[in-house]
């Protein structure tokens, strides 16, 4: 057997367990293996590439770049995952997108300098010889299109969402025109370049690709950001299906296909839960007008401190808890589960109420509670747990504020208008976990804060937890 020949076998195995680790990822009890499954393929396909590169005498010096290349990439990536917090998880897969699309980009270029650029040489000859050249450029051009995007859309998400630049959308006048003004020239230039290809078409579709990649994610807002980083995912995805093209290999094509169309439903899924238009996302917020200035007067708001807190909890029957950001940054979660056990000690009956996106990636706080401990049947999803908020004696609402706007249900106006939230304000009571008055992730101001059932108590979440736990323990039970 020929080296080539174990090399194409090891990418059928390789693409097979990529399709068992999306499999084994889409639950909560085979995460784990679905990941060692994914490593175990991309390894296998390291070594195939590498081994096929030997088998196509590829030169001493090039094979020892080759191997320095994966080195440094592979010493990189070991280092960021390393240290990577939970919270920082969707900026540095952001960024990894942009590094895929910046690989295609690179990958397409290649392709043309190495054939369009050389029209007598034997790759070309071959090419025109099988009436290929015309498929070549487009796969060139289309490559080399959705990498740029993707590059650009990618830095954008990642400076957003790690809050170097403003998360709310950016609204150029015409913004709608700009982006199809941008699809109707890339069309017109995919069939010029097929035709003829010239090095300055390739030039310009990379600027304006790399334009419309910046574009569309800045015109996205904060609130629908999730679903902004699925769909560079995906488009991450096409983007390697492309380069895979290009490089006439297989499993490229295969994962790069895997990775876009498991983005792309899962940017539909996360769009239906939050009751968006998946075109309108995707088209950079199309048809999404700018949100008025923020001129409603709020009122005033109500604080407590942890003593009426504690003592609040210990009357209640029931209690719901819904976590948001602010319970990751402060490393809440185990407070929060030790004073869940305590007050289930003194018989009150405690849930938890998770909204699909709280926190900053989907599933962030079940895998923060499952990590501390809290048990999974009193963990609910939201539309398991909306109705029973009538009839709750007490809300903590602990550093979660889009996921709680009832703006979201009762201002057509808000930029969040439509997006499913917890109805947290229909309790009795509702404590509010927070440092200030700031607005949460997609910039908009929570009537919450202000209405008559609500309390805020201020400061790090993690604190506040423990002062309201030495203040229970204060307390005759109240049953
Ligand atoms: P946010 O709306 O971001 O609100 C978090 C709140 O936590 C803030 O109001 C902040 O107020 C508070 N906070 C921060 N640090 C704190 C600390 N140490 N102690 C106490 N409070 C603290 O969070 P959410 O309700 O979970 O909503 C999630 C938002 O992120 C949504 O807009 C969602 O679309 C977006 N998003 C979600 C995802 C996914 S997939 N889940 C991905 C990207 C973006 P202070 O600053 O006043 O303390």
């Amino acid at each position: 057997m020929t080296i080539t020949t174990a090399a194409q076998a090891a990418y059928i195995v390789a693409a097979l367990l990529f399709i068992l680790a999306l499999a084994g990822l889409s639950r909560h009890e085979t995460a784990r293996s679905g990941n060692t499954y994914g490593i175990a393929g991309m390894a296998l396909a390291l070594l195939a590439t590498v081994g096929l590169a030997i088998d196509g005498a590829i030169s001493g010096r090039n094979l020892a770049l080759l191997l320095a290349a994966t080195a440094v990439g592979a010493a990189i990536g070991l280092y960021r995952a390393a240290r990577v917090e939970m919270t920082g998880m969707p900026e540095l897969i952001a960024l990894l997108h942009s590094f895929v699309g910046l690989a295609a980009v690179l990958v397409g270029w290649n392709g043309y300098l190495h054939v369009e650029a050389h029209l007598d040489g034997a790759e070309a000859a071959l090419l025109k010889s099988q009436d290929m050249l015309g498929i070549h450029s487009a796969e060139v051009f289309i490559g080399v299109f959705i990498g740029a995007v993707t590059f650009t859309g990618s830095i954008v998400a990642y400076l957003k969402l790690s809050a170097r630049i403003k998360s709310s959308p950016l609204t150029l006048p015409g913004k709608n025109l700009l982006n199809i003004g941008a699809l109707v020239a890339f069309v017109l230039l995919t069939a010029w370049f097929v035709i003829d290809p010239q090095l300055w078409l390739l030039i310009v579709v990379t600027v304006i690709a790399l334009a419309l990649g910046w574009h569309l994610v800045a015109s996205i807002g904060g609130g629908d950001m999730p679903v902004v980083v699925s769909m560079l995912n995906s488009y991450s995805g096409w983007a390697a299906a492309a380069a895979g093209f290009l490089l006439e290999n297989d499993l490229l094509i295969v994962t790069g296909a895997l990775v876009g169309s498991s983005g792309a439903y899962l940017s539909y899924i996360m769009c239906k839960a939050m009751n968006r238009s998946f075109l309108s996302v995707i088209a950079g917020g199309f048809g999404i007008e700018a949100p008025p200035s923020e001129t409603t007067a709020h009122g005033e708001h109500r604080e407590i401190d942890a003593e009426g807190a504690a003592e609040l909890l210990d009357a209640a029957d029931t209690v719901i808890i819904t976590p948001g950001y602010g319970m990751a940054v402060a490393q809440a979660q185990h407070g929060v589960a030790e004073l869940t056990r305590v007050l289930r000690e003194r018989g009150v009956t405690v849930r938890f109420g998770i909204h699909p996106v709280a926190g900053r990636l989907p599933g962030h706080m079940n895998v923060l509670l499952a990590e501390a401990r809290v048990p999974y049947d009193i963990v609910l999803e939201m539309d398991e747990i909306n109705d029973d908020f009538a009839g709750t004696s007490v809300v903590l609402v602990i550093g979660a504020n889009d996921t709680v706007n009832p703006a979201a249900m009762d201002d057509p106006a808000s930029p969040i208008a439509g997006m499913p939230v917890l109805t947290v304000w229909e309790a009795d009571q509702v404590i509010v976990f927070k440092r200030s008055m700031a607005s949460g992730y997609a910039g908009v101001q929570n009537p919450l804060f202000f209405r008559d059932n609500t309390a805020m108590l201020f400061g790090d979440a993690k604190d506040r937890v423990e002062d309201i736990l030495r203040a229970v323990s204060t307390l005759q039970p109240a049953r």
